[in-house]
């Protein structure tokens, strides 16, 4: 069975996507039977195309990395140009919208409206915005249930490795009690330079240039990227309802290279730790840096790499290591709650 899709966007998270798409094809269909085909593409830049058959993948990456825009993917017979986000939710025979559009963080629009069209619309919705999940998770998940459509966000944490889909999947029938995590990879990748000799003005250019870095990078070293995860944490695998500002957060401005070099004589490391720790039926979260012991799994987690911490009742304590951002990393994490619709898994 074919999956329908529309992207709304089509910036490095979207063009991801499609490269595996289509790279991918054959090995999908084979070991899976998921087949995918793009009948939409929706972007406030670079234009819209539509066709109810499908679309030409190739052609509308060749296109986009001509120009920058959709304007030279070829007009054939039954292609649609023009429609905006909202006409392409309601308007087209898509099953599923990839929503990746450039969303504003703080009040993470357009996506919630994307998915709250989308969802009445009875069409399914993946996405790697953190933003709308950690603001009106309670909101679309209720809207999703009742119209009986699925909602995939595993990109929002730690980008293509599994920080949702493993506690929940591979997890279940233990208690979480505890979340740890270095959840923010530009921070992650200042605090590992800063004690090879950078400073933090250096290391924070070097992030920035790797493409690690948020638009403005002061959510990252504030700390307020990685609490926008650690609200998504609590609600997707504590079942715990948690708003952004319950979150006590402190970034790592204020460290310095002598208190780097302190820690290390005494056997530790600086990182940026979030926490999420339940205290009966409540839970307390929180962002700060914390020196960590060398022995603890975190400790050795370097660079721009993310990892996080279960504490499990009967497994024990669990730490997942991966990736927390790329192209390809997030595109794939879309992929992944693709198929799981697909598969009808978590
Ligand atoms: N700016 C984020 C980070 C990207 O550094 O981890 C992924 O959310």
């Amino acid at each position: 069975m074919t999956q329908k899709l529309a992207l709304l966007g089509f910036g490095t998270v979207g063009q991801g996507l499609a490269e595996i798409l289509l790279e991918k094809e054959k090995q999908l269909r084979e070991e899976t039977g998921f087949e995918a085909v793009i009948v939409a593409i929706s972007d406030v830049m670079k234009g819209s195309i539509y066709h109810p058959e499908g679309l030409d993948i190739a052609q509308a990456l060749k296109a986009v990395k001509e120009d920058g825009t959709l304007d030279a993917y070829p007009d054939t017979t039954g292609l649609i140009r023009g429609k905006d986000s909202f006409q392409t939710i309601k308007e087209t025979n898509a099953e599923a919208i990839v929503e990746v559009t450039f969303t504003d963080v703080k009040t993470g629009q357009p996506a919630i409206d994307h998915c709250k069209a989308a969802f009445e619309a009875g069409k399914h919705v993946v996405m790697s915005n953190k933003g709308p999940v950690a603001l009106a998770f309670e909101e679309l998940s209720q809207l999703a249930k009742k119209n009986d459509v699925r909602w995939g966000f595993e990109g929002t944490v730690m980008s293509g490795t599994p920080a949702l889909r493993m506690p929940l999947a591979a997890l279940a029938g233990n208690e979480i009690t505890e979340i740890r995590g270095i959840l923010n990879g530009t921070t992650n990748y200042i605090l590992t330079k800063m004690e090879e000799g950078l400073s933090f003005e250096e290391a924070l250019k070097e992030a920035q240039d790797k493409g690690y870095a948020e638009a403005d990078p002061t959510s990252d070293v504030e700390g307020y990227d990685a609490r926008y995860k650690v609200v998504i944490l609590a609600q997707k695998i504590m079942n715990t309802p948690l708003k952004v500002e319950d979150v006590s957060c402190q970034g790592i401005t204020h460290i310095t290279k002598e208190d780097i070099e302190e820690a290390a004589k005494e056997g530790y490391r600086f990182k940026l730790l979030s926490k999420i720790k339940k205290e009966g039926s409540s839970i307390k979260a929180t962002v700060a840096p914390e020196k960590v012991e060398a022995t603890d799994p975190l400790a050795s987690v370097y660079g721009a790499l993310n990892a996080v911490t279960f504490d499990c009742d009967l497994a024990g304590p669990i730490t997942l290591t991966g990736a927390g951002a790329g192209r390809l990393e997030t595109g794939y994490s879309l992929l992944i709650d693709l198929l799981n619709i697909y598969r009808n898994h978590l």
